[in-house]
């Protein structure tokens, strides 16, 4: 079945795509603009995407109110859908600074996600409207909006699912990476002063910074979409990914300007007796 609907989302592209690429452009220019807003929406202040902890706002607040119009508690079915609205409107808005930085099939995926959760969105509101009307004959029509409401946001939230669990959005590249605590030698042994450098610790790429005897290392691939952060510049005493324009502070991999909500592995390195460069990775920061 997931094979018949994962077809199904692959063939909205046709739409989805000139439409994600549209809305992609303007939400740049006003995310740009407000880019620390955007860091917070992104989760950058919580090490972990904002967006999935608020969606379960809506799903809880429709779930109750459901529950609440079958069992005829109206007024605490309207508190519930209004509750829902509310959560509704704010992913919404945490969800648009994540997609904004997707592209091809994830893009589409997104687009797909945000369209029947506009949909979902509209049929509540309309819902909470004939509520407010109180018109007895009106409260059928009304429960029925937010029942499909509530079936489209579980709809939206299977795309949604796909698109983390299943492509991998906003997932952290290095997740799957065990601490590579053993000293490596590196393929390169000169850094020239204050260039990004790149370079292999085994399989590991790296990318390495020196200022003047310290020479600091990252991981050479992005947290946030694997873009190549030996190719980015320096900001601020940071590496910026050219991806995205997360950046990382040099010293320790912290993240301090998202998309990016991990921080990036650093390396300490070292000259080894026999004059190789040798590297391994620090612990992982705490706080
Ligand atoms: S890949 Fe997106 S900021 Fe680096």
């Amino acid at each position: 079945m997931h094979r018949r609907i994962g077809q199904l989302i692959d063939e909205q592209a046709r739409w989805a795509r000139p439409l994600g690429e549209w809305n992609q452009r303007w939400l740049a220019q006003v995310f740009d603009r407000t880019r620390p807003l955007k860091d917070v929406l992104n989760g950058v202040w919580l090490g972990h995407p904002v967006h999935p902890a608020v969606t379960d706002v809506p799903v809880g607040a429709l779930t109750a109110g459901v529950v609440l119009d079958m069992a005829g508690h109206e007024r605490a079915a309207d508190l519930a859908l209004a509750t829902a609205v509310a959560g509704m409107a704010a992913s919404a808005v945490t969800g648009a600074a994540d997609a904004v930085d997707t592209y091809g099939g994830p893009q589409v995926q997104a687009t797909v996600h945000a369209s029947i959760m506009g949909a979902s969105l509209a049929a509540c509101l309309a819902s909470l409207g004939l509520r407010a009307t109180s018109i007895r004959a009106l409260r059928p029509v009304a429960v029925a909006l937010s029942l499909a409401g509530y079936a489209g946001v579980a709809a939206g939230a299977y795309v949604g699912g796909e698109l983390t669990y299943g492509s991998g959005n906003m997932v952290d590249r290095h997740a799957w990476d065990s601490r590579r605590a053993k000293w490596r030698t590196l393929d390169v042994n000169e850094v020239p002063d204050r260039t990004l450098v790149r370079a292999n610790a085994g399989k590991t790429a790296l990318v390495l910074w020196r200022d003047g005897d310290e020479i600091v290392a990252l991981d050479a691939t992005c947290a946030h979409a694997g873009g190549p952060l030996d190719e980015g510049t320096i900001e601020d005493g940071c590496v910026q990914c050219p991806w995205h324009g997360s950046r990382f502070a040099l010293s320790d991999g912290r993240v301090v300007r998202g998309p990016s909500v991990y921080d990036q592995p650093a390396w300490e390195i070292r000259r080894a007796d026999d004059g190789h460069l040798e590297a391994r990775q620090k612990p992982a920061l705490i706080a």
